[in-house]
């Protein structure tokens, strides 16, 4: 008998549709049992989000600071498994706080020790350098990473900019406006999300994990777009100063964090759509002499390995 925990952290609920259909595989065959554990914050985030709170959560976010979680449940902590699945969602390109602050709590690193963990992510579609960030995470945990799979927005990026915000603040994952496509992971991908499982479940079965991310990749389980790589690596150089800054005046000075955000939240709206165009305009002049350096980092970023 195999058994396989999954532990996620989803708000709208997208997240834990995905789980719940790329388990199914596994849930039907008798010899898997399958748990589902959610990550909990003490203090829940509210949905829909008011406009402040959104911005509020990021310094912590990006500079991974954790905050508390209910504690799991003795039954689950006990349990030594054989595969654990990590589900987790992506805030300003580093794993949500829930699910940072699991993976940094005592119980998270004990429960996830020496295991083999599969991540499954569900984000917007910048996602790549949160995964590394959740890598040395791992790592740090003595987990065994052995899988990965990244659900996003297909959508053009700029277009999913647009819903994703409609979505975050209004609440409803519908079409903004009547004319733009549905915010988030598509209803086929969430619906074929069972096409993982079977790929899972044969591995769990062996207890032999090679080859796996590959089946996973040749699935379209982890599509890597250059572009979003040079963008996330730009982000995150920006983010670190902007989330230090706001974050370091703040504990002088609440009411000067508030300015900060509110300044940061102007900056964000001209880093989306006038610095990401011209960023683009540049990629695409040196795509060519950067093609084999690009490449690479596709094939590195669809991998489990860390650099
Ligand atoms: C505060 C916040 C920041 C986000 N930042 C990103 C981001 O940097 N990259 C991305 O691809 N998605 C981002 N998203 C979208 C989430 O990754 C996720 O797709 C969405 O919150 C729905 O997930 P859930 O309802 O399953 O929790 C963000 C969402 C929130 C709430």
């Amino acid at each position: 008998m195999c058994n396989v925990l999954v532990l996620y952290y989803s708000q709208t609920g997208q997240l834990t549709e995905i789980l719940n259909n790329m388990m199914t595989p596994l849930i039907n065959d008798e010899t898997i049992t399958v748990t589902f554990q959610p990550i909990t914050p003490e203090k829940a985030y509210d949905f829909p989000w008011k406009k402040e709170e959104f911005f509020e959560v990021f310094p912590e976010t990006f500079l991974q600071i954790p905050k508390p979680n209910q504690a799991l449940p003795a039954t689950i902590k006990k349990k030594k498994y054989d595969l654990i699945i990590l589900g987790y969602t992506v805030w300003y390109l580093t794993p949500s706080i829930p699910f940072n602050s699991f993976l940094k709590s005592e119980e998270g690193r004990q429960l996830i020790a020496n295991t083999p963990v599969i991540t499954v992510n569900a984000s917007r579609n910048m996602w790549i350098l949160a995964q590394e960030k959740v890598k040395k995470l791992l790592a740090d945990a003595q987990a065994k990473l052995v899988g990965n799979i990244a659900f996003v927005d297909r959508n053009i990026n700029h277009i999913s900019v647009i819903t994703i915000v409609h979505w975050m603040l209004r609440g409803k994952k519908n079409k903004y406006l009547g004319v733009f496509p549905k915010p988030g992971v598509s209803d086929k991908d969430i619906d074929e999300a069972s096409k993982f499982g079977e790929i899972i479940k044969d591995y769990v079965k062996k207890g032999d994990y090679e080859g796996m991310q590959e089946d996973i990749v040749a699935s379209d389980g982890v599509r890597v777009k250059p572009f979003l790589i040079r963008s996330d690596q730009g982000g995150n150089r920006i983010f670190k100063k902007w989330a230090s800054i706001i974050y370091k005046a703040g504990e002088k000075s609440p009411p000067k964090r508030k300015v900060l955000l509110a300044i940061f939240r102007r900056y964000l709206v001209v880093a989306i759509w006038l610095i990401m165009p011209i960023v683009f305009i540049l990629f695409l002049i040196t795509y060519l002499p950067m093609y084999r350096y690009i490449k690479k980092n596709i094939k590195y970023y669809q991998s489990i390995r860390l650099r």
